[in-house]
């Protein structure tokens, strides 16, 4: 083995077999749903202005003030990695005049996000969202529904003992006065508050409850809390997304601190929270953001929706002994007794790939006993003998790897003989 000259940058991965596996089958199983929910994919670019984030997520929020890749170009217009999607996919909305259609609108994109976090399990540079956004509807029927698809899909993924959480975040109206009454608290605690809550106290004071020092989370387990100061419409609100989820039989703890990192959110917001991971244990979180398509410039247009961590959900199957995958095997392999026979086994190879069925054949010259080996290793169904004698009489040997039998088929048969012993289908792909 050589020492490698370069390795993947810090918080970012490969993604190697089977892994990768696991997180095709957490997309298809999404799509399937978001189809059945009746969303459309949009794909949005990696990278946007700057100030679309700046003013989407806020200045003040950890993402925006310390996490993102910023580059510029020759003109001067700076740009940054999308750290989430949510923003793009409105800038789009108005961009494209969306809003002119009839509502509500639903979207998702797939694809990676960049944030220059201090990595951890769980939480990289790079990673990976399923993120769902639905605009254009500020009834709370809709949030429940919107919740009750992001649990939809972690329960088709077979994840158990999930938690819901919570929260109501407000409105404008309900969120100044608590502001004010929040700093009022945090201020008498101030001293024993750390460096980086300091600073939050004038900047951005709700982002106190993402604090994970302990010393922090123990001060704020007095402090005043925005659910208990809810304006009668948010209130209203927030009782009937809860009516909804119970219609629905969707547990949720309901949980005052949940505020999320992002400064779009109003009304609800909530995380699910998986048992099988560390400290990094929210595989999936989203809400609200009323006023996010005025503040990107659009119409007033309520919005909502969610973003599932690939990479977490990934780890927290993994940890749950999901491997979501099914294991590959092969339907057919080849293996020519004569070197010389290459030329007609890669033909017969070719024909049989073009009637959908998966098949491979040894390029290495390795002896008979070493292709019956690899025939084996790539769990064929079926292996097809090409040799002299087989050529001369114009049949081909054929195994059935599951019996061990073997028989000799002519040429022209051997489509129906194949169709017949692995059954009719569209494709005999990999997984059989
Ligand atoms: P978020 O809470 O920042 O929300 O991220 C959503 C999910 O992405 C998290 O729950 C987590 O699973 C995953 N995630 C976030 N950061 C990392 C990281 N550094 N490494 C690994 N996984 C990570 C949003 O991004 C919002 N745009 C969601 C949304 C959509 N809200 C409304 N619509």
């Amino acid at each position: 083995m050589v020492e490698p000259k370069y390795v993947a940058p810090t918080g970012t991965s490969d993604i190697l077999y089977p892994e990768v596996e696991r997180r095709n089958c957490i997309v298809d199983k999404a799509r399937r749903l978001l189809d059945l929910y009746c969303y459309q994919e949009m794909i949005v670019p990696t990278f946007e202005h700057t100030e679309l984030f700046v003013r989407g997520i806020g200045e003040a929020t950890d993402i925006v003030s310390k996490e993102m890749y910023t580059f510029g170009d020759q003109r001067g217009s700076s740009f940054a990695l999308r750290p989430e999607a949510t923003s793009g996919i409105v800038r789009a909305f108005i961009e494209h005049s969306l809003y002119t259609k009839s509502m509500p609108q639903k979207y998702f994109c797939i694809g990676p996000m960049f944030r220059k976090e201090k990595p951890q399990a769980g939480r990289y540079r790079e990673f990976y969202q399923i993120d769902v956004e639905l605009l254009g509807a500020a009834q709370p029927s809709v949030d429940a529904e919107v919740i009750a698809l992001l649990m939809h899909i972690f329960q088709d993924l077979g994840l158990k003992n999930l938690t819901l959480k919570l929260n109501s975040m407000g409105c404008r109206i309900c969120r100044a006065p608590y502001r004010e009454e929040l700093v009022g608290y945090l201020r008498k605690v101030e001293k024993g508050l750390c460096r980086n809550c300091r600073e939050r106290i004038k900047k951005n004071p709700l982002r106190v409850f993402d604090c994970k020092v302990e010393g922090c989370r123990h001060l704020l387990r007095e402090a005043p809390e925005l659910i208990s100061v809810l304006c009668a419409q948010c209130q209203e609100h927030f009782e009937e997304v809860k009516k909804y989820l119970g219609v629905m039989g969707l547990d949720y703890e309901l949980d005052p601190k949940v505020v999320r990192g992002l400064d779009y959110y109003t009304r609800s917001v909530f995380e699910v929270v998986s048992p099988s991971l560390g400290a990094q244990n929210v595989i999936g979180a989203g809400g609200r953001y009323d006023y996010l398509v005025e503040d990107c410039g659009g119409p007033p247009i309520a919005g909502l929706g969610f973003a599932i961590g690939i990479d977490r959900t990934s780890l927290a199957m993994k940890r749950s002994g999901l491997k979501g995958y099914e294991d590959k095997s092969l339907a057919l392999f080849i293996i020519t007794t004569s070197h010389h026979l290459r030329f007609e086994t890669i033909k017969r190879l070719d024909i049989l790939r073009h009637q959908g069925f998966s098949a491979e054949m040894d390029h290495l010259s390795r002896s008979m006993k070493a292709q019956m080996r690899l025939a084996d290793k790539l769990r064929a169904k079926i292996v097809i003998f090409i040799g002299e004698d087989e050529i001369r009489k114009g049949v081909l040997g054929v195994r059935d790897m599951a019996t061990s039998s073997q028989e000799e088929v002519p040429f022209e048969d051997l489509l129906d003989y194949l169709y017949q012993k692995l059954g009719r289908k569209e494709k005999w792909g990999a997984r059989g």
